[in-house]
């Protein structure tokens, strides 16, 4: 048995007139910039979320760092989050020129510790940056609470979330900006790079429709008379644009996310099943929480011992996201590492991500559980 951690040709397969057409359409109307897939793309996406605008951004760093920018946030500024995540997570924290504070997480989700925000906050702190870890929301109700009494914005990394939701609310509706990614391994995959940042608030999404493009009005690259608009920044801009081919490929498969996300939950449920029983920690989902298990990621003692058998036997596994942030050699120099962050350490000595997605099916899942119960 090979199992291997993603396959990107199963979808690819599946959806493939369609993804194929969507590529010659925009290869055969020249119109590779600035053309009509990025907006029809946006405009979808903020209705599949119930959201009101969706700003597409070249990843899901760009839609972080598009945000905090948009909100002002900037140097001097702090932005409390957590070391538990992708580099893009505090990556874009840096790169608007902030510090990020990190604070440890729950021992449960791995998500951010709202106990441990309150008591982070300073007269510097801008925003928290929550991280919705591996498909389950933060606590995002608590975290709204603190940001009201403190008057902080929210820019909630919901890289590995799409679909996820809590009490009925979804994910995109609780926090003042929602960032999501699109890369390939995601539950929308792009093929290439791709992401975008989601607000009900029509003034932070002009802002951030500027800041991918140049700090340049939209509008001016979609009037009849291009060649006469003015060449006008309106802000010192970045170059962070969707492009339209991928835009193009992700509007054939936004009609079906939902049963593409729902095939997750359906393989997470399965090994959930499976391992009952076994000496494995696996994941938690609160009560009202939609989990959509981007990551489908269990818990074990002599973990590299267990991932070592795993693959012997023919399973990828892989190592979201250990060791932590705060163990990396970018971070090591910084104050920051020197800080002790207990529960993120114990989770990511013990965490495993096993193979999920539209490449497995059901036998296969209870096939991989039967070989980790057997390796632990
Ligand atoms: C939690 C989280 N944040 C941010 C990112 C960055 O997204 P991208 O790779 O699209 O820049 C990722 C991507 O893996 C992620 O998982």
């Amino acid at each position: 048995m090979q199992v291997p951690i993603h396959d990107h040709t199963v979808l690819y397969r599946r959806y493939k007139p369609a993804l194929d057409a969507a590529v010659a359409r925009v290869l055969a109307s020249g119109q590779l910039d600035w053309g009509p897939e990025v907006p029809a793309f946006e405009d979808a996406f903020a209705r599949w979320l119930g959201a009101t605008h969706a700003v597409g951004t070249n990843s899901g760093t760009a839609a972080l760092k598009v945000a905090l920018r948009a909100l002002g946030v900037g140097p001097g500024d702090e932005v409390i989050t957590v070391p538990n995540s992708d580099i893009g997570s505090t990556a874009a924290i840096h790169h608007v020129g902030a510090t990020a504070v990190w604070v440890d997480v729950e021992p449960d989700t791995g998500n951010i510790n709202p106990a441990l925000v309150a008591t982070a906050v300073t007269p510097r702190t801008a925003a928290i940056l929550p991280v919705d870890l591996y498909g389950h929301p933060a606590d995002l109700a608590a975290l709204r609470t603190i940001a009201e009494r403190h008057g902080l914005a929210i820019v909630e990394d919901a890289c590995l979330a799409l679909g996820a939701a809590i009490d009925g609310r979804p994910v995109g509706q609780w926090a003042d900006i929602t960032c999501f990614s699109f890369a390939p391994t995601k539950h929308l995959g792009a093929y290439g790079s791709a992401g975008a940042a989601v607000t009900d608030d029509g003034a932070l999404a002009q802002r951030m429709q500027r800041l991918v493009g140049y700090g340049q009005n939209r509008e001016r690259h979609y009037g009849d008379n291009l060649a006469a608009a003015p060449l006008e920044h309106l802000s010192e801009g970045l170059n962070e644009r969707l492009d339209e081919l991928q835009a193009a490929m992700l509007r054939v498969k936004l009609p079906h996310l939902r049963e593409i996300i729902d095939g997750y939950i359906a393989r997470a449920a399965v090994y959930t099943d499976s391992l009952a029983g076994a000496a494995v920690r696996t994941p938690v989902i609160r009560p009202g929480a939609i989990h959509t298990f981007r990551n489908y990621v269990v818990h074990v003692e002599a973990r590299d011992h267990v991932q070592r058998r795993l693959a012997d036997a023919g399973i990828a596994t892989a190592l979201n996201y250990a060791p932590p942030l705060h163990r990396q050699p970018a971070y090591r120099e910084t104050s920051a590492a020197a800080e002790s962050f207990p529960v993120a350490d114990r989770l990511g000595e013990t965490l495993l991500a096993l193979p999920i997605g539209p490449h497995l099916d059901g036998p296969i899942c209870q096939r991989v559980a039967q070989a980790l119960a057997a390796a632990v």
